[in-house]
């Protein structure tokens, strides 16, 4: 009885409306990045007094590891963001059709395999460039932004 009720949860957990499925190969759920000495991974955050609120969620991943598509849908060319102190950080722009709306988002921080084409839920897209080289100590991190700009954290 026990076992079946875990099985039903992670069954109608995996087709969720719009749930995604994990980001970083290797790792058990999308975890959001805790405040290090560089900063916070939270929707909203601030990073240091002045700055604007962070309109992105950082996603815990390892340095080079193998980053997966959230959802089933097209990768659609490169992005890149530069931050308050003037890093750099290169990425790649996923659009998919959730099961009652579109998907669009960036995920930064991330080298693609290739910049076209389309992409299944759970398939590898690309690796996490490292961070450690330039932020020693920083909870190496992707990090993903909504197109619009919303909070993603309902579908993570
Ligand atoms: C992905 O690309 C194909 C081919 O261009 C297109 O038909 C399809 O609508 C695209 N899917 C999404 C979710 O954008």
């Amino acid at each position: 009885m026990f076992l079946l009720i875990i099985i039903n949860h992670n069954l109608s957990f995996g087709l969720a409306d719009g749930a995604w499925s994990v980001l970083c190969a290797g790792h058990n759920n999308n975890r959001v990045r805790a405040c290090d000495a560089y900063g916070c991974g939270a929707f909203n955050s601030r990073r240091f007094v002045g700055a604007k609120l962070h309109k992105a969620v950082d996603i815990v991943c390892d340095d080079l590891g193998v980053i997966q598509a959230p959802f089933s849908g097209n990768v659609s060319g490169p992005v890149s963001y530069t931050d308050p102190k003037g890093n750099q950080y290169e990425g790649v722009k996923l659009i998919g059709k959730g099961t009652s709306d579109l998907h669009c988002v960036k995920l930064l921080n991330v080298r693609p395999y290739r910049y076209t084409g389309s992409v299944t839920r759970g398939g590898a897209v690309g690796y996490v460039l490292p961070l450690q080289d330039r932020f020693s100590g920083i909870t190496s991190h992707v990090k993903v932004q909504m197109c619009d700009g919303s909070d993603p954290a309902a579908l993570l």
